[in-house]
């Protein structure tokens, strides 16, 4: 079937969830940020759009458009902190593609579910470039929200030897629900909840950072030698561990550097970390590269059992677009979603 010029596919929640099921996501991320190495796969610029709620909860827009090779789309990703106590999801967003020849969206898909497994899998194909995802034996998660949930769901699924899993969550229903979960899902996993942080880290080898924090509070001091640490939410790492790490990969510098928000861009701008391709500031450490070339195995520096890896990944539209068209491609092979008028 090919989408007709007057109709616009939509696919809702539930059809994007039992298409995508039918995807290895991760492979499609590896494969995604080989092309963006190359320059088969981009990104332009990303924009936010952020506000007060009237409950006084901060709020926002993001838009990033990309494209994976002749995939072009954007996604729309919105949040508010506010959500938690309506009973709703914090993040709730859109996928729109684009016909490669005219320019004509095709299909608007539901967003947040593919935002999500995208983030896991990034940072799963993270770990599998770094040589840590079969070393992996007790993760920490800090933050047992949506993305807590889903990295769990595709660690559990790709790493051999996860055999515990250290759960930490200023909320304690969060966690509670996530314990939950995981007695359903993952019964041959030890669960253990903890007091703060700090034990989560310590007993861990390695912590994905996915709580809504804007306060830097780990340390290089909480993490273990030969440990890895994934900034997902992006500010929960403190300067000394994003400093003092014996390697630091990013998906994007750029990305990085063109936000205001957060703590390692706010540390380039301060002349305290480098790019991966940059040159060299005074007393600055560097990135020691980025995704693309860590994954298409042009990394040469040897990570080294006892190395503290940090991974920051600021989260790259390409990634979304690229699942995306494999969902649509999938959608059309199989007659699925509404098809809405022009
Ligand atoms: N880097 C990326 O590519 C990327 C992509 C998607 C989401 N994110 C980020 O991941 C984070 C989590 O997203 P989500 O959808 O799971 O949100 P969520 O609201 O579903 O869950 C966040 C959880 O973190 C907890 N939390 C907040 N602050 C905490 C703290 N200081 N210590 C412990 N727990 C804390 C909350 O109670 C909540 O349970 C967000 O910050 C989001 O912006 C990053």
């Amino acid at each position: 079937m090919v989408q007709k010029a007057d109709t616009i596919l939509y696919l809702p929640a539930h059809q994007v969830r039992s298409l995508v099921a039918q995807i290895d996501a991760v492979a499609v991320i590896e494969e995604t940020l080989m092309h963006f190495a190359v320059d088969d796969a981009g990104l332009a610029p990303e924009t936010a759009l952020r506000w007060t709620a009237a409950d006084g909860t901060m709020a926002r827009s993001l838009v990033l458009p990309a494209w994976d090779g002749q995939h072009y789309g954007c996604k729309i990703i919105n949040s508010c902190i506010g959500n938690h106590t309506r009973g709703i999801p914090r993040a709730q967003g859109l996928i729109i593609l684009h016909d490669p020849d005219t320019a004509a969206p095709i299909c608007i898909m539901e967003g947040a579910l593919i935002s999500a497994l995208r983030t896991a899998a990034v940072s799963i194909a993270a770990l599998r470039a770094c040589g840590r995802l079969d070393h992996v034996r007790t993760a920490a998660v800090l933050g047992c929200g949506k993305q807590g949930r889903t990295h769990i769901e595709l660690l559990a699924a790709s790493s051999p030897r996860l055999s515990r899993l250290l759960l930490f969550d200023q909320d304690v229903n969060s966690i509670q629900d996530l314990v939950v979960y995981c007695a359903r899902h993952y019964g041959s996993l030890e669960v253990q909840t903890t007091l703060g942080a700090e034990q989560a880290v310590r007993g861990a080898d390695l912590t994905i950072a996915v709580t809504t924090t804007t306060t830097p509070y780990v340390p290089l001091e909480w993490t273990k030698p030969g440990s890895t640490f994934l900034n997902v939410s992006l500010d929960d790492a403190q300067a000394s561990l994003l400093l003092g790490a014996d390697h630091l990969f990013v998906d994007d510098w750029d990305l990085i550097t063109s936000d205001q928000h957060r703590i390692l861009g706010a540390l380039a701008r301060a002349d305290r970390v480098t790019g991966p391709a940059e040159i060299m500031k005074h007393d600055a450490r560097r990135v020691d590269a980025d995704l693309p070339t860590l994954v298409s195995g042009r990394y040469n520096r040897p990570i080294e059992g006892h190395h503290r890896v940090v991974v920051n990944p600021f989260g790259m539209g390409v990634h979304d677009i690229a699942l995306a068209a494999r969902v649509y491609r999938a959608a059309e092979n199989q007659s699925a979603g509404l098809q809405l008028e022009r």
